[in-house]
């Protein structure tokens, strides 16, 4: 980056809001001048070169400023230099037609009319083109297409993307995880239209290489890696990425990013194939939501409007898991006066894929009826008084992968059962009977479960 003087740059910040007065006054000018020619008024002439002289000012004023909010760098050459170019000519041409409006110049004057529709119309052709060069600078290549149906955008298209994994065997470490968290959170600064830093974050090299300072990440060390510095900042350090205050990367993405680099920033390779242990395969289950997607592929019929009403009227919420799929979630939260009467929820037993009941009087006897919901894939019970021969009943659920008992009387006898559930990845038993012995024993039942047994 050149250095600028802070005063200058102050002043150059406000190129952005300077720019719309040239614009408003310039198409002012153009009508007013037009509508001069089809009604001729001598009173109204005479304010002709006010308008002009306005026009020429703000002119000069935006040129000026961009010229020197251009100075600090940061956007594409190429762009840069036709907006430049565009500013001065818009410039140069408003003098023209302020010079025009007042001085007669009577060489000129057989030539006046077709002079004034050239330079007119060369304003109009001009000002667009420099707006729209102006907007790309600011706002990247494709802001005015952005939501045009007509165009298929870069950014529908990753999310499209992260949902299509559908195990680690099939996903690509660069091309599937660290490209897809570079694109959403850092490549709106840093593509060819808005180099800041001199960095790109669209391809491989260019991300290895770094910008104007450093380069960008030493495969195998994230201690040297300065992009890895930069996310790992304190968020409200002044060199923390991304910039302006935008939304950080998650911890998940770090962690990805933080693997990534240790393992060689690998550009092409099948994450199954490097080995990751249990931690590293669980951040990228999340990371593509894998779990989710499972369930999601499960098409049920609708469940009838008898059932679902039946239930509202009880007191259950119930929320459509996707429109296409008719999968359910059923929630009831908080203390209930009534006992609930869940046998309401065989009805949806197809559907239920999803069920909450929190701190709202569920017994061991409800058990029996929780066991033969056997589309579930998340439980949630924590907060009720269920007891290690109740919970014995769970252990039909085949599809469960979440099983929340916290703050219920589970005991290690029961968690020694419930790991062997078929799908299960996490156990949630704070607050209960277990104790870490019963952890250390189940585990080593089923090390593919995830027991969260007290907050950290
Ligand atoms: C809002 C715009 C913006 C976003 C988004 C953004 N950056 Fe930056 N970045 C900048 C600016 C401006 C600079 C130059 C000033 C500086 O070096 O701090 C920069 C500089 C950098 C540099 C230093 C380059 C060098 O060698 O000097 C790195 C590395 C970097 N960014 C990484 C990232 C990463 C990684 C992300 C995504 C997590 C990101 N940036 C997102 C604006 C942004």
């Amino acid at each position: 980056m050149q250095e600028v003087p802070d005063l200058y740059m102050f002043f150059g910040r406000f190129h952005p809001l300077f720019v719309h007065l040239p614009i408003g006054i310039l198409v002012f000018a153009l009508i007013f001048q037009i509508y001069l020619k089809w009604k001729p008024n001598d009173a109204l002439h005479a304010v002709l070169p006010i308008v002009w002289g306005l026009a020429a000012l703000s002119a000069v004023l935006s040129a000026l400023s961009g010229y020197i909010l251009s100075l600090g760098g940061g956007y594409s050459e190429e762009i840069l230099s036709l907006h430049k170019i565009g500013g001065i000519t818009l410039s140069i041409l408003s003098i023209c037609c302020f010079i025009l409006s007042f001085y007669r110049m009577p060489w000129l004057a057989s030539y006046r009319n077709i002079t004034q529709k050239i330079v007119l119309s060369s304003i109009a052709v001009i000002l667009l083109l420099t707006g729209h060069w102006g907007g790309t600078l600011t706002h990247g290549n494709d802001y005015l297409m952005e939501f045009s149906p007509f165009v298929v955008t870069d950014s529908s298209s990753t999310v499209e993307h992260v949902s299509r994994i559908s195990s680690l065997d099939s996903a690509d470490i660069f091309k599937d995880a660290v490209q897809p968290i570079f694109q959403s959170k850092c490549v709106s600064c840093h593509n060819v239209e808005k180099k800041k830093g001199g960095l790109l974050l669209t391809s491989y090299e260019e991300m290895l290489a770094g910008g104007k300072t450093k380069a960008g990440i030493i495969p195998g060390n994230t201690a040297t890696s300065e992009i890895f510095r930069r996310i790992t900042l304190p968020t409200n350090h002044k060199e923390f990425m991304p910039a302006d205050g935008k939304k950080p990367l998650t911890e998940n993405q770090v962690a990805i990013l933080e693997w990534w680099i240790d393992q060689g920033a690998q550009r092409n390779m099948m994450i199954s194939s490097m080995k990751p242990n249990k931690h590293i395969q669980d951040l990228f289950s999340d990371f593509f939501q894998l779990g989710r997607d499972a369930i999601l592929s499960y098409v049920a019929k609708p469940a009838s409007s008898e059932a679902l009403s039946n239930l509202l009227k009880a007191g259950f919420q119930v929320h459509a898991i996707s429109e296409s799929n008719n999968l359910l979630e059923v929630k009831y939260t908080g203390p209930s006066t009534e006992k609930l009467n869940l046998s309401l929820l065989e009805s949806i037993r197809e559907q239920l894929v999803w069920l909450q009941l929190i701190n709202c009087g569920v017994t061991d006897e409800d058990l029996k009826i929780i066991g033969g919901l056997s589309n579930l894939y998340k439980l949630n019970l924590n907060r009720n008084k269920l007891t290690a021969g109740g919970l014995n009943e769970l252990i039909r659920l085949p599809k469960v992968e979440y099983l929340n008992l916290y703050g219920t009387s589970v005991t290690d006898s029961s968690i020694n059962q419930l790991v062997t559930l078929p799908k299960l990845k996490k156990l949630y038993v704070w607050e209960s009977r277990v104790d870490s012995l019963g952890v250390e024993s189940a585990k080593r039942l089923n090390q593919r479960v995830d027991i969260v047994y007290r907050l950290n």
